[in-house]
């Protein structure tokens, strides 16, 4: 693996929560930061914190990524190396009561960005994709190859840019293309000055969990509990939000040995039931989780982990930090800012 060269990177989506991580590493590794984020989900207060935290600055941009002639200027007045893209509309409920907002922003959005990217001749380009992209996968691990079939408009907008993104490569292989396909991305930096901050009321586990221990919701709803696991609980694969990043450095330098297009699983390759998160995350924070049995979400899957071999093989990349950790680091974002960027 080649030694990281300085590199001048747009974050889109770099406010929000994988993002605003992501620039803690980047600068960290002594790259130049451009984020590009329309605050539509996420608050300038991560990237000040970001800054507190590295002691180094960053260029934001406030603006859409749909926007073509805010995006030929930002190209225009900068050399950029790569892009990261993060950003984009996750939530999954939502996408099916407007899936056409999901695809315009996600879809659309990203085909503006590769139009951009292509004017400035600037080919080097890692994806946040999801495992959300297998659907529900009847083997386990999950692998690269496992047969994808997204089941909601999320999903599948995300499918669509991977799709678009093959052919694009196929079309002219001098682009450099990393397809992430990240498990489930918890905790929080070490810090505890920049974490997951919902809007609303959490859709996901983990910020659901710690808002019930920091006393804002007064029980979880534990999802069905006769699914065919250990427990009854369905299993996942958590993976800490630092190693995500991290893994998105090693995919930069992975780039950048040559053009290729690479599809990666993130993941930790170990799966935990709902239950054992919860106890892991009493077990950090001291705290007692209440919570309800109810009945299953639709959509679920009963169980998805990662099979991580093909990312540690071909990037060099793996997980270091485990369930615990990845509690206790939330579990400090939560405590230091019970109402997230809004305290
Ligand atoms: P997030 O909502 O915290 O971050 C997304 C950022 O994109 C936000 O800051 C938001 O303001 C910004 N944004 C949204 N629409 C925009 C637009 N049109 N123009 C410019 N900026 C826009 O979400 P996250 O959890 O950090 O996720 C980042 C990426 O990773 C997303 O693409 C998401 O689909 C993907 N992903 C997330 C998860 C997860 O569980 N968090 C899992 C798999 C994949
Ligand atoms: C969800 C999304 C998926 C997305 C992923 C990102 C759905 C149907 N799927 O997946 O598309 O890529 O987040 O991380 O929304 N659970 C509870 N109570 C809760 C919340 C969750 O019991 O309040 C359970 C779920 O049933 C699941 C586990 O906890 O078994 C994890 O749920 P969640 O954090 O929402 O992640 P995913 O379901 O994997």
């Amino acid at each position: 693996m080649p030694q990281d060269k300085i590199k001048t990177i747009l974050v889109t989506g770099g406010a929000g929560y994988i993002g605003s991580h992501m620039c803690v590493e980047l600068l960290q590794a002594g790259h130049n930061v451009l984020v590009l984020d329309d605050l539509s989900n996420s608050s300038e207060k991560s990237l000040q914190a970001v800054e507190r935290i590295t002691q180094k600055s960053l260029s934001f941009i406030l603006g859409d990524i749909r926007d073509s002639e805010l995006l030929a200027r930002v190209f225009a007045e900068n050399k950029i190396d790569a892009v990261l893209h993060f950003a984009g509309l996750k939530a999954v409920g939502e996408s099916v009561a407007e899936p056409i907002r999901y695809y315009d922003v996600n879809l659309n959005g990203t085909l503006k960005l590769i139009e951009a990217m292509t004017n400035a001749d600037c080919k080097t380009l890692v994806f946040s994709s999801s495992a959300t992209v297998y659907g529900i996968p009847e083997t386990m691990p999950i692998e690269e190859n496992t047969a994808t079939g997204a089941i909601n408009p999320y999903g599948r907008s995300k499918l669509m840019v991977e799709q678009a993104l093959m052919d694009l490569h196929e079309s002219d292989p001098s682009w450099r293309i990393a397809l992430l396909r990240y498990f489930n991305p918890v905790g929080a930096h070490a810090s505890g000055e920049i974490g997951e901050d919902p809007n609303d009321v959490p859709n996901n586990l983990m910020p659901f969990i710690s808002q019930v221990a920091v006393g804002r919701r007064e029980k979880l709803s534990v999802f069905g509990d006769d699914y065919d696991t250990p427990d009854g609980t369905g299993v996942r694969d958590y993976i800490h939000v630092v190693d995500l990043a991290r893994g998105h450095l090693k995919a930069l330098q992975y780039l950048d040995e040559a053009p290729t297009l690479g599809v990666f699983n993130l993941g930790t390759g170990n799966g935990y039931s709902v239950l054992e998160a919860i106890k892991a995350f009493e077990a950090a924070s001291g705290k007692t989780i209440a919570y309800e049995v109810v009945d299953r979400r639709a959509g679920d899957a009963a169980v998805s982990f990662a099979d991580p071999q093909k990312a540690q093989r071909e990037l060099d990349w793996r997980a270091e930090y485990d369930l615990a950790r990845m509690c206790e680091d939330v579990w400090r974002w939560q405590k230091k800012h019970p109402n997230g960027f809004s305290d």
